[in-house]
């Protein structure tokens, strides 16, 4: 009976004939053929599957996993970015690392970066050699160490540069020039805190350029996701048939997020950049900071590479507040405008203590060696005023260290 009633507002429908309510409830106005629109701004497209013409003929998709047209159209825009000819997207940074670690095989060994993000030294050490790799940590800003650790059974380099929390920077060209000599190794690199506007890893011989974007290539705060760009047919292919094998994708709204962060991230990286650096002066001349490191300023050890290698530098900073575990605790705690949070790279400013929050599981010998101490302080600054980020910083360093005056 009520099937009767709403039969009558459908006379025009495409499945005329198949009058049902939940029949209807579920395709008049639904036909697949009609999403041609010429919408402005990409849509999202929830489908999990997709028509087919015929039995295993299709436009292009078939089910979600394996290709999706939102996630296709930010891995278009990434890649136009990366100056690559592929892009894939992964649940998370680490879902990507992961997705590039399935390339290898039981024995073959990994050279990773020596001080890189915590969870990818813990996904290294904990997870992959407990499967069969071979993983060596090795100071790779330091070319020899990388050439002595490599072995016939190398078949992954892995680097991040800036490092974290430390900011070293890495010859990306100078790996690639080694890592390529008469082998037949992958160099990946870890791109985050740079981003595709400030490094573009594969025009510096990398064959894999990878990002956690969960920072600044979505920069809003509100996706987890990873992304991976390559040049090589070959590689792609496999990372694509991985990508589908493994399954661990990111969901069509958060591909929606993402593409619309990078339509600012020129604008975002250049204040990014600017307000990073007036901060970085700040702490320089600041009689309550020990040390900092920032690879924008002359100072920095790396200056010259990082000039050579990038168009700008991030937000990020990180240096020693004087004194101990107590006053870096103050310090932290009396921000205001700053976020006592993990992650970076977000529009909104952020400070955290790497060897209690992002390294804590970086072993505490490692972290000894690594200089990763009770006072070392990691700031991503984001987009607010300077004037009010420089007010914040020195209200909290006057808060860990009443007794000395900043007269800068
Ligand atoms: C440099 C870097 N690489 C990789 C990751 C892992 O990415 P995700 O948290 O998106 O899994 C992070 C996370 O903080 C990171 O900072």
């Amino acid at each position: 009976m009520q099937s009767q009633q709403h039969n009558s507002h459908s006379a025009q429908g495409y499945l005329e004939g198949f009058k049902h309510f939940a029949t209807q409830a579920i395709h008049e106005g639904q036909e697949p053929e009609q999403w041609t629109s010429l919408a402005v701004v990409p849509p999202i497209s929830l489908s999990t599957t997709f028509k087919q013409h015929a039995p295993g003929q299709h436009a292009g998709y078939e089910y979600s996993r394996s290709g999706n047209p939102t996630r296709n159209c930010l891995e278009k825009a990434v890649a136009a970015l990366d100056g690559a000819k592929y892009c894939l997207a992964y649940a998370s940074g680490l879902a990507a690392t992961l997705n590039i670690v399935h390339l290898l095989k039981t024995g073959d060994q990994v050279i990773c970066t020596s001080d890189v993000y915590g969870g990818t030294n813990r996904y290294f050490r904990r997870v992959a050699s407990e499967m069969g790799l071979k993983v060596n940590f090795v100071d790779c800003s330091d070319l020899k160490c990388l050439e002595a650790a490599i072995t016939p059974d190398t078949k992954l380099v892995w680097i991040e540069t800036p490092t974290n929390p430390k900011l070293s920077v890495i010859d990306i060209q100078g790996c690639a020039d080694l890592v390529h000599k008469d082998k037949d190794i992958i160099l990946a690199v870890d791109n985050t805190f740079m981003s595709a506007y400030f490094q573009r890893p594969l025009s510096l011989g990398a064959d894999i350029c990878m990002y956690s974007a969960t920072k600044y290539m979505n920069g809003h705060s509100d996706v987890v996701m990873g992304l991976v760009s390559v040049n090589c047919d070959k590689l792609y292919e496999r990372l694509k048939f991985l990508q589908n094998a493994i399954g661990a994708i990111p969901s069509p709204f958060d591909c929606y997020l993402c593409n619309r962060g990078l339509k600012t991230l020129h604008l975002r990286m250049k204040q990014h950049f600017q307000n990073g650096l007036a901060v970085a002066k700040f702490l320089e001349k600041d009689p309550r900071v020990d040390a900092v490191i920032f690879p924008g300023l002359p100072s920095h050890p790396q200056y010259e590479l990082t000039r050579r290698q990038c168009t700008g530098v991030p937000g990020m900073i990180t240096f020693y507040v004087k004194g101990n575990l107590e006053h870096a605790t103050i310090f932290l705690q009396s921000l205001k405008v700053f976020a006592l949070a993990e992650s970076l790279g977000g529009y909104e400013s952020l400070a955290e203590h790497p060897a209690i929050m992002t390294h804590a599981s970086v072993p505490e010998k490692d972290r000894a060696v690594l200089n990763i101490s009770d006072t070392l302080i990691r700031l991503s600054v984001g987009l607010e005023d300077i004037e009010d980020l420089i007010a914040d910083l020195d209200q909290a360093l006057s808060a860990a260290h009443p007794n000395i005056i900043n007269r800068n």
